[in-house]
Order: structure tokens, then sequence, then C-alpha cells
């Protein structure tokens, strides 16, 4: 791939710059002003559930510090926010009684934010669920759609005549797959029974998020977002391994995506699915459909997959970096590799639709040391230079990218993880509080601001 000089103006005067945040990562503040709790509060109390041990009552305190931590946004010259709502600060029920004080929150971040000059967008769903619906079934019951549009119904109708660009959900098989399937994530379930109904509930809801905004909102421009990694054979001249290889695709990339552009769930690739059928009612083809404006594309690291007899119904594994050496691994084990991004780009361009894609998080969590009060995370810096190269490689190649959102402004809760992988713009010291821009913010900020 060639390598350009970077400059903000090759992206295009359109062109999005953020950072990326959600709620339960950033807020602290969990019992403030009526918030109810998340599946995310009960999950983080389970012992083991949370590799440190710790919790996300503080996080970053950016409850109450989002004025300066939104400066530090503009200070690294971003002209985007992008930021989930917390349903059960808004719901803390989930359904039934609005708290007037959740939305006053958000009320006062969004003038925040567009007092300093910051475009905010906003995701609805960024996988805390209240824990009163996971109490009823969570994703699991298919009520859940009702109780979701009925909450995008309450925040667009708050907040749709100043803010205009609305993500729906935050990586749809990452909260399925590892709060249902893998027990990872909250609510920390291992129920291979239910996920065809769970996957099948989230895709409704996802479609109908974005009609419920789209009805609600005039000029809403409306998106999604998706995790994603290119995958590969680990022996390109195994069929086997190639047939596992497209397997793991679909689950990885197509299963949530797909029906969105009304193609249907892939079947063929995952026998699995096929017990969905005694979940699917009248119409729902049609339902899972609907037209995004925007696709976000939330890409850390490619998968290399192989043949395995020990992965029902995948019969598909990940070769791990480690045991291919690869030269650059994060700290949460991801490789770094020069065209990963790109070539996921090239795979969601294939898709027809007259939707937009935007990079929705992209970053990289090194490990930070503080020296003389300063952060020199030069590989986090070489990570986002490698990154923008892809990104105009696209553009160069005719794709057109809406954006990038760095992921993210604040080190944070890095769920099931702790606090330790770093992926911020900005050290926080979580005993104080206290904010260091690191150079790769700094880095930002003459890329932006050019100086
Ligand atoms: C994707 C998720 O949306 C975000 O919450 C998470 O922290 C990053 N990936 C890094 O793992």
């Amino acid at each position: 791939m060639t390598r350009t000089i970077l400059r903000r103006t090759d992206f295009g005067p359109d062109f999005v710059w953020g950072t990326a945040t959600a709620a339960f990562q950033i807020e602290g503040a969990t019992i403030s002003h009526g918030r109810g709790p998340s599946v995310w509060d009960t999950f983080t109390q389970k012992k083991g559930a949370i590799k440190t041990g710790e919790n996300a009552t503080m996080a970053c305190d950016f409850y109450h510090r989002y004025p300066t931590d939104l400066a530090l946004n503009g200070q690294m010259g971003f002209n985007a926010f992008r930021f989930s709502i917390a349903w059960s600060r808004i719901l803390p029920q989930g359904a039934g009684r609005v708290n007037e004080a959740g939305l006053a929150y958000y009320d006062r971040l969004i003038d925040e934010c567009l007092r300093q000059g910051q475009t905010p967008w906003v995701t609805l769903f960024h996988w805390d669920l209240p824990q009163a619906l996971e109490d009823r079934g969570g994703w699991m019951n298919r009520e859940i759609v009702t109780w979701f549009a009925e909450y995008v119904a309450v925040v667009v109708k708050a907040f749709g005549h100043k803010v205009k660009h609305w993500l729906v959900l935050n990586e749809p098989s990452a909260f399925t797959l590892l709060g249902y399937l893998v027990g990872m994530h909250a609510p920390g379930r291992r129920n291979f029974r239910a996920i065809p109904a769970v996957i099948h509930h989230a895709a409704l809801a996802q479609a109908e998020g974005g009609r419920v905004v789209r009805s609600l909102v005039p000029g809403a421009v409306v998106g999604t977002t998706f995790s994603c990694s290119p995958v590969e054979p680990m022996n390109p001249a195994s069929k086997r391994d190639q047939q596992a290889a497209r397997r793991a695709d679909a689950l990885l990339n197509r299963l949530f995506v797909e029906p969105t552009l009304g193609l249907g769930y892939p079947t063929a690739e995952l026998s699995f699915l096929s017990s969905m059928k005694r979940f699917i009612r009248p119409g729902d083809m049609e339902q899972l459909a609907f037209n995004f404006d925007l696709i976000g594309l939330q890409h850390y690291f490619p998968v290399v997959a192989e043949y395995s007899m020990l992965v029902p119904y995948l019969w598909a594994k990940e070769v791990s970096p480690n045991r291919r050496q690869v030269p650059v691994i994060t700290e949460m084990g991801w490789e770094v590799h020069e065209q990963s991004l790109l070539r996921i780009v090239r795979q969601f361009s294939q898709y027809p639709g007259d939707h937009q894609l935007f990079i929705a998080e992209s970053g990289s969590a090194f490990y930070d040391r503080v020296e003389q009060g300063q952060v020199i995370d030069t590989q986090r810096a070489a990570y986002h230079v490698q990154c923008l190269q892809q990104v105009r490689q696209a553009q160069a190649e005719g794709i057109p990218l809406a954006g990038y959102f760095v992921w993210t402004l604040l080190d944070n809760f890095e769920w099931a993880e702790g606090y330790r992988p770093r992926f911020g713009l900005v050290y926080v010291d979580h005993r104080t509080q206290h904010r260091i821009i690191k150079a790769s913010g700094q880095w930002f900020r003459s890329l932006l601001c050019g100086d």
C-alpha cells in the first residue's frame, strides 16, 4: 500500500473527526439521580466476572466532568463527540416511568457539546440493558422490541430537535454472543438454545429503532454500528480451513448487517440459525430491513480461522496471533495489521444500498507510562496513522467514508478486562481522575489543527 503524508484536507471537507465513548465505560455516578441498575452493574458484582475485580461505579466520573472532558476533545481538534445514553437513567425500570433527572443530564451534556462546537452523535444502546428488563428475559424475550422502541421514542422526542446523528445499536454481535452464549459479558449467560431468539430480537430492535428515529426526527441521519474483522483461512490451500473461514466471516461480519439490508440471515453458513424459524413470525423478514443512512464499522483486528472439530456448529476457531508469531500485538492480544481495516472496508463496500460507511470506532490498547507528567504512546499514534492511511487508500479506490471516530477519548472501563487496557487519547489516573493528553492526542491536534 502506498503511504502518503496525512493532511486533514485530503480526507474531504465534510469528513467527520470524532472520538467515541459509551455511558457505562465513562460516566460513573451509577446510583445518582434515579438511575436504575443495568446488567453491567449486576455483572461487575459477580465474583470473577471482571478480570481485575473492578467495577464502574466511578469509571471516569464523566457524569460530573463532561464540560472539561469535552474541552479536551476540542483541544485535540475533534468536531464530533459520540456518546451513548444509559437506558436505565431514562427509564429506571426499562419501560414505564420516565426519570426526568436522567433526561435532564443528557440535555445538559448535549447542550455542552453544541456550546463547544462539537456535533453530538448519540448511540441509543451500548450494552447497558436495564436489569429490570433482564429480569423479564432481556434479549431472549420478544417484548424487548417494544420496550426498545418505547425507550427510543422517549429519547428522540426529548432531543431530536437538537441531535440529528443517531446510532441505534453498538455491535449487536458482541452483546448477543458474548452476553448470552459465551457468558464473558453481561448478563453472563451461556444459553445456546436461546441464542437464535436473542439474535433475532436484536436484529428486529435494530430496524425498529431506526424506524422510530426516522419517523420522529425531521432531518435525522440514522445509523447503526457493527464490529467487523476480515477473516482469512490459516491454510489457504486447505478446503476445510477455507470453509471454516467462511463460517467465521458469516458469524463475525454478516450476521446483523445482512438482515438489515434485506438480505436475510446467513443461514447457509450458520447451521445453528435453523432453529430460529420457531421465533420468526409472519412479516418479520420485512421488518428486519431498514435503510440506514449510515453503517458504522468498528474494526480492531484481523481474524485467521482454521477448521476445528471442537466448536460445535461453527467447526471453526481463531488461530491466536501468538501462535502465528505476529510481530505487533496489543494489550488486548489483538494483531495489528497494516491492511486489515482496508480489507474490511472493501468487503462492506460491496453491499448494495445507498447508505454511507464510516469508521465508528478505531483504536488500540498499549501499555502507557507517565513520565514527567507526559505519556509518550508512540505505538498508539502509529496505529492511528496506519488506520488513516487505509482510510485514504479506501477513498482513493472510490469508497466514500463519512468519518473516523477514535476509540476512545478517555482511558476507561474496558468491560470484563477492567481498567487495565488503555485505549484513550487522554490518560486517566483512575485514583485521582487526573487527565493527561497523550502524545497520540497531540498528534491528532497537529493533524486536525495544523500545529
Ligand atoms: C468495541 C466496543 O464498542 C467498546 O465498548 C470497547 O471498549 C471497544 N470495542 C474496545 O474493546
